[in-house]
């Protein structure tokens, strides 16, 4: 049930292309509309909602953060992401207006499950993105738009993780589709954009796995690891960070980059590894310019600098010790690509220690207390 492979994360990794793809059959129209027909909220109310709110715990989180930069670019709609658990427990603004939207995997986190019942009680309608179908969350929801990534067995996230994604993306797009946000050829553009993703994740497992593989052995006894990002980067290098402490039990931390001349940077001292996420130079040139110049200010400081960055982007190359190529996409489809080499290297670390990749000490693959 493995599939050949030696862990279920590493198959599930490899599922990705599969799971990507999955979660966006059948979406579309022959003439290139969008339609969720899970979508079973009245329109109208979708299209006067003024707030959403995203909820959600551990990586279905990161998936939310994610997700903030594309709704609110693509819909115009203010979106707040927060920790289910902190939701709850504090007096969050919700209304008739709100739309929020709760990430899981498992569907049966109690966390969660407790913000939902929160939200709705004060009105808000609730729409689940969710792995696990009739399980209480989506039951729970107004409506459900399932990722079809298929069972993930592993306690760490990696293939619900990039499905969480490709759904809140989609329901990003119905969004504005239905609020007129956007013309029909854009997000028709932008569904094609989607659609190549599977084969740029392949190539990543095809051609790349290897030497992020080589990178964990060399890096066996690290004892801690920062990842860095900005705009979508930001929420990957923590979604990074956070495989790292899953799997390996060693130091990590992710940081927005901009922030580290704030505080982390005091944490630089020869040979600490640092993994930078570095934008696309298409399009955002400025975002670019600003990562490339926190690569050399970590540098300058003795790290070992890890850098992910596009194909062809050679700039990176002076300041990086190593540099991992993605394949080119648009700036809001990178993180489908970036958080790869990141799950291979968490997982891979730990495998060269002796741990076991697939049920981490202390963790379970649903947290049904709160
Ligand atoms: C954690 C799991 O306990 O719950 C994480 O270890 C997961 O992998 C998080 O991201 C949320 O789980 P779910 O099922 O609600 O997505």
């Amino acid at each position: 049930e493995k599939g050949g492979f030696p862990s279920f994360m590493d198959k599930e990794i490899h599922d990705q292309p599969q799971a990507v793809a999955d979660t966006l059959l059948g979406r579309m129209d022959p003439s290139g509309r969008l339609v969720l027909d899970e979508m079973r909220i009245d329109e109208s109310l979708l299209k006067s909602i003024d707030k959403i709110i995203v909820i959600a715990c551990g990586t279905a989180a990161y998936a939310g953060q994610v997700a903030k930069y594309a709704i609110e670019h693509w819909c115009r709609i203010p979106v707040e992401v927060e920790l289910a658990h902190e939701f709850r427990y504090r007096d969050p603004i919700v209304t008739e207006k709100t739309l929020v939207v709760a990430i899981s995997q498992s569907g049966e986190t109690m966390d969660t499950i407790m913000a939902v019942r929160h939200a709705r009680q004060q009105g808000a309608k609730v729409i689940a993105i969710c792995n696990t179908f009739g399980s209480t969350i989506p039951r729970e929801s107004d409506a459900a738009l399932y990722t079809h990534a298929g069972p993930e067995i592993a306690v760490a996230s990696t293939k619900a993780f990039l499905s969480q994604i490709v759904a809140c993306y989609l329901l990003g797009l119905y969004l504005a589709q239905l609020r007129g946000n956007k013309f029909q050829d854009e997000i028709r553009m932008i569904l094609g954009e989607l659609q190549q993703i599977p084969a740029k994740i392949q190539r990543i497992l095809d051609e790349t796995a290897q030497q992020v593989t080589d990178l964990a052995i060399a890096q066996k006894d690290t004892e801690s690891v920062l990842f860095l990002g900005r705009h979508v980067g930001y929420p990957v290098a923590m979604e990074g960070a956070l495989k790292l402490k899953e799997l390996a039990y060693i130091h990590a931390e992710g940081f927005a980059a901009g922030e580290l001349k704030h505080g982390p940077i005091a944490l630089i001292d020869e040979g600490k590894l640092v993994f930078i996420v570095v934008p696309s130079k298409r399009g955002r040139d400025s975002l670019h310019a600003k990562v490339v110049s926190n690569i050399q200010e970590v540098r300058a400081r003795g790290a070992r600098t890890v850098v992910i960055a596009e194909e062809g982007d050679e700039e990176v190359r002076a300041y990086a010790s190593d540099v991992i190529y993605v394949p080119a996409s648009p700036t809001l489809m990178a993180p489908l690509l970036t958080t790869v080499p990141l799950q291979i290297f968490a997982m891979e670390l730990a495998t060269v220690k002796g741990l076991d990749v697939d049920q981490p000490r202390n963790l379970a693959k649903s947290v049904t207390v709160e």
